[in-house]
């Protein structure tokens, strides 16, 4: 009895925002951490009121239309590259392409029988130095991607051609042939759009195996668990699956879907409640396209399911802007690239894989071990039977 109360007393304690007598604060969060702050960044500010993304102080729409490689020196050495530095850059992405290749016999079967993102994290894990430099993981991530796709059709591996940006030269991989300049710079423009976030989910977890002095390689496996699942980096599959049913009635599918209790895949962020800006960087993208029939056709029709899907959800939740986010024309964007939806994430995460970089290399030089604390609300002592 008197631990019950005394249990009460300490749960009831926790709830109000209190100092306790051991220091530590006890703010009750909301559940998910939802609005918590828990560290600085120098990285990236998400301003989900005002629809506003700045990486070092940059706009967004500024640093994607640059490319990915400038995007990676803006947040490794905190300025705008010059012309010189984005070169070496790319050049440093294209010898660890051909050092990713070279490493590819080590991996056996993982890249055949796995997944793409297992085959990811085999790869990470399998050939990644504990400090690996964040040009090889990022160029591991981004070939292994394109080289599971080869194996999955049966094909053979194409060698890096370590004299082309990045995005032209993943392009090149996945198809056995060049690109043409408004596909390459178009993937060059989804993967600084997708590099940095504030704290997603993949970059929280990444900061937090950091945050133990765990090595680089280590974090980047955490950053792509947690990226794989779809409210976080896998939605954009489901993105196109529901583009595709949905297109001849909007309306009545996605009424169906919710009437089914689940939710609208590409709509709603934790943090918007406006669009996302991405949303609109990467639909501007993929209307570099638009002069392909096929691609023309499909953004219209993705326009026309994300208006119906925006206005069922105002009429369902008035309260809570439920509006379309980065995976929405992820997902148009990556298709009209010739993408297969299966290596859609595994494309995210070689994006996404450079900002983890950064948060590591932040965490370590300024970080704190993360180690919050949990409420218990399970039996009381006096509560559990016997050991059996
Ligand atoms: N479709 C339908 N309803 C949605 C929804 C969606 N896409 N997103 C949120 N909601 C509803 C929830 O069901 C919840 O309703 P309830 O209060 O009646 O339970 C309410 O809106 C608030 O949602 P919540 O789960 O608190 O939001 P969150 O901040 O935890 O979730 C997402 C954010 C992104 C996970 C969520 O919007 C979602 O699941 N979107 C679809 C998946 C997706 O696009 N993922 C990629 C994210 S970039």
């Amino acid at each position: 009895m008197l631990i019950n109360v005394l249990t009460k007393a300490i749960l009831a304690s926790e709830l109000a925002p209190a100092q306790r007598k051991d220091g530590e604060m006890n703010n009750r969060l909301e559940g998910g951490l939802e609005g918590v702050t828990v560290a600085d960044t120098r990285l990236s500010e998400v301003d989900g009121l005002r629809g506003r993304v700045l990486l070092v102080g940059e706009p967004l729409e500024r640093t994607a239309a640059r490319g990915f490689a400038s995007t990676c020196g803006l947040m490794w050495d905190q300025q705008v590259p010059s012309d010189e530095r984005r070169r070496e850059l790319e050049a440093e992405l294209g010898r660890a392409r051909v050092h990713a290749f070279e490493q590819l016999p080590a991996l056996g079967d993982a890249l055949r029988t796995l997944g793409p993102m297992a085959a990811l994290r085999a790869a990470v894990a399998r050939l990644a130095p504990p400090t690996i430099w964040p040009h090889d993981a990022i160029a591991l991530t981004g070939a292994m991607a394109v080289f599971t796709a080869a194996i999955a059709a049966g094909a053979v591996p194409i060698a890096p051609d370590p004299g082309r940006t990045h995005a032209a030269d993943l392009l090149r991989m996945l198809r056995g042939a060049a690109p043409d300049p408004e596909e390459a710079a178009a993937l060059d423009i989804y993967l600084a759009t997708v590099i940095d976030h504030g704290f997603n989910a993949s970059t929280f977890a990444a900061r937090v195996v950091a945050s133990t002095e765990a090595p680089m390689g280590a974090a980047v496996l955490a950053g792509l668990g947690a990226l794989e699942g779809r409210l976080h980096g896998g939605a954009p599959g489901p993105v196109l699956d529901m583009l595709d049913a949905a297109a001849d009635h909007p309306d009545a599918w996605l009424i169906a879907e919710l009437a089914a209790g689940r939710r609208i895949m590409g709509m709603g962020h934790r943090v918007y409640r406006v669009r996302d800006p991405r949303a609109a960087i990467l639909e501007g993208a993929v209307g570099r396209l638009a002069a392909r029939p096929d691609v023309a056709a499909r953004v219209a029709s993705a326009r026309r399911v994300e208006r119906a899907a925006e206005a069922l959800l105002a009429e369902r939740k008035p309260d809570r802007p439920l509006r379309a986010n980065v995976e929405f024309f992820t997902a148009v964007l990556l298709e009209a690239l010739g993408i297969p939806r299966a290596l859609f994430t595994a494309i995210f995460a070689s994006g996404r894989v450079a900002g983890w970089c950064a948060h590591v290399r932040e965490q370590q030089q300024h970080g704190r071990l993360i180690r919050p604390r949990a409420r218990y609300v399970g039996l009381a002592c006096h509560e559990v039977g016997p050991a059996a």
